[in-house]
């Protein structure tokens, strides 16, 4: 096994606490099981999300001090709008303070009631924002994606043949554009290939659909394409970036997690008359175009964590030290979704869990398992979190895949951390069969997972 040796070192902590299972006991008890409502400072290893956990760099520091906060014209949007345009190729460049809200800019300018947008697999807040217009958000991810055990290189691959077939029965004219998400965080952060990506550019020119990208960890998806496709070995990562999105119309972007950021966003694009209907829309609901939803040190220190996120050392290290969690778990026995992903390593709840039917939630029992005994926060992703329902009966669907993702915060914890997560969940997987399942008691209806309630089951 390949040690992830860090391309870093430490200049400021942050302490974490201890607590006790009494404690944590106690704290699911009042969260209603629901680990997005245990405080955060009671959790000793927190792989909720790589989203806005990431540690900044000395320079990026350095950088928010250079802050310049003008209402209007701050000379950190125009280093910003550079270092975009520089890696990501598209003319107009639109701040927002998070990817959910330059989704929510784009398909409530494009996407219209009643119509159609494909994806490999759409994350939550992209689905919710699709259908939050009345249209409908397809998956059209290669099958393979939904075996865990398939070890694939580019398991996030857009199914060519369904895409087509889906174009032709819904009509072109009812697909705004397509979105490929890179990498596919709901299917394993898994990477798209470029031939896959040139090849739906080919589609959708015939068709005349344009192409975009939710490019959250775009770097991570370039990574593996130069690590594992043919032809790439010796091609830069940034220059694999701009390839990459070449073949695009534009991008959403939530800089949370490559942008080496906890707060920070934008929208590239090159279709002039959309981008100034986003723009109207921006200054309505985020800000000034030269800000929006930001301050100017947050754009400065944006424009340099783009930079830094395509340090080939950075990425051998953060891709790496992914790798190794899931190394130390799959050598032990324990199920994960393999290969494994470029944020997270996705524990495989059905398997690991075998004792409990989909009915229990065997993945959100998981979860709330790795807290109350070791204080390691996951998330459950799928059953609960995309919580489709049968239309006729109301009752919950439940999917293929049941999972715990470990997301690894970019540069946060050292190995010894990671490593205390890998012994831990070996341990657990020993004792797996004393691991109870729940019943769900308050659902919202939509995004149910952040609010949704839960009791643990007694023993039968
Ligand atoms: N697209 C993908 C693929 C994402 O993973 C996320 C966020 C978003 C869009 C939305 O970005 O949070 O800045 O509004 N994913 C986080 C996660 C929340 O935990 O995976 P946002």
């Amino acid at each position: 096994m390949k040690f992830p040796s860090e391309p870093f070192k430490i200049k400021v902590v942050e302490p974490i606490k201890h607590t006790t299972r009494e404690e944590r006991e106690r704290l699911l008890c009042e969260s209603g099981y629901n680990l997005f409502h245990v405080p955060a400072d009671s959790v000793y290893v927190d792989l909720l999300t790589d989203s806005g956990t990431s540690a900044m760099s000395d320079n990026q520091w350095a950088g928010m001090m250079l802050g310049d906060e003008s209402y209007a014209g701050s000379k950190n949007f125009f280093h910003f709008e550079q270092v975009v345009r520089s890696i990501f190729g598209y003319r107009c460049v639109i701040p927002t303070h998070q990817g959910r809200m330059a989704e929510n800019l784009l398909f409530s300018t494009v996407v219209k009631p009643g119509m159609v947008v494909p994806n490999n697999i759409h994350f939550d807040t992209t689905r919710a924002n699709v259908e939050h217009q009345r249209a409908e958000a397809l998956d059209l991810v290669i099958k393979e994606a939904y075996d865990p055990q398939c070890e694939l290189p580019f398991k996030g691959n857009m199914d060519l043949a369904k895409l087509e077939a889906a174009i032709n029965r819904v009509g072109r004219e009812r697909i705004p554009l397509v979105l490929i998400t890179i990498t596919n965080n709901s299917g394993g952060g898994q990477p798209v290939s470029m031939d896959n990506i040139r090849q739906t550019r080919a589609l959708l020119t015939r068709y005349r659909i344009p192409l975009f990208f939710d490019a959250c960890r775009f770097a991570e998806n370039c990574y593996f394409i130069k690590e594992r496709e043919p032809g790439y070995a010796e091609t830069s990562v940034r220059d694999i970036a701009r390839e990459l999105f070449n073949y695009g119309d534009g991008c959403t972007m939530s800089a949370k997690k490559d942008g080496l950021v906890n707060i920070g966003g934008f929208l590239g694009l090159n279709n002039e008359q959309w981008a100034q209907d986003l723009t109207n829309m921006l200054i309505l609901v985020e800000g000034f175009p030269t800000y929006g939803g930001l301050a100017g040190r947050d754009l400065e220190a944006m424009a340099r964590g783009l930079e830094e996120v395509l340090h080939e050392d950075y990425l051998s290290f953060r891709i790496g030290q992914v790798r190794y969690l899931g190394e130390l778990l799959d050598a032990a026995g324990v199920p994960i979704v393999k290969p494994v992903g470029g944020h997270a390593v996705y524990l495989n709840a059905k398997a690991f869990l075998s004792h409990l039917p989909p009915a229990e939630f065997p993945a959100q029992a998981l979860a709330v398992a790795l807290y109350r005994d070791y204080g390691i926060r996951g998330v459950e992703m799928v059953t609960v979190m995309f919580g489709k329902k049968d239309p006729a009966s109301g009752r919950t669907i439940h999917p293929e895949l049941e999972l715990v993702r470990l997301a690894i915060p970019r540069r946060v914890y050292t190995n010894m951390q990671i490593t205390y997560v890998a012994e831990s969940i070996i341990e657990l997987y020993r004792q797996r069969e004393t691991i109870r399942g729940l019943r769900m008691t308050y659902e919202a209806p939509v995004l149910r997972h952040f609010t949704a309630r839960f009791e643990e089951l007694r023993k039968s």
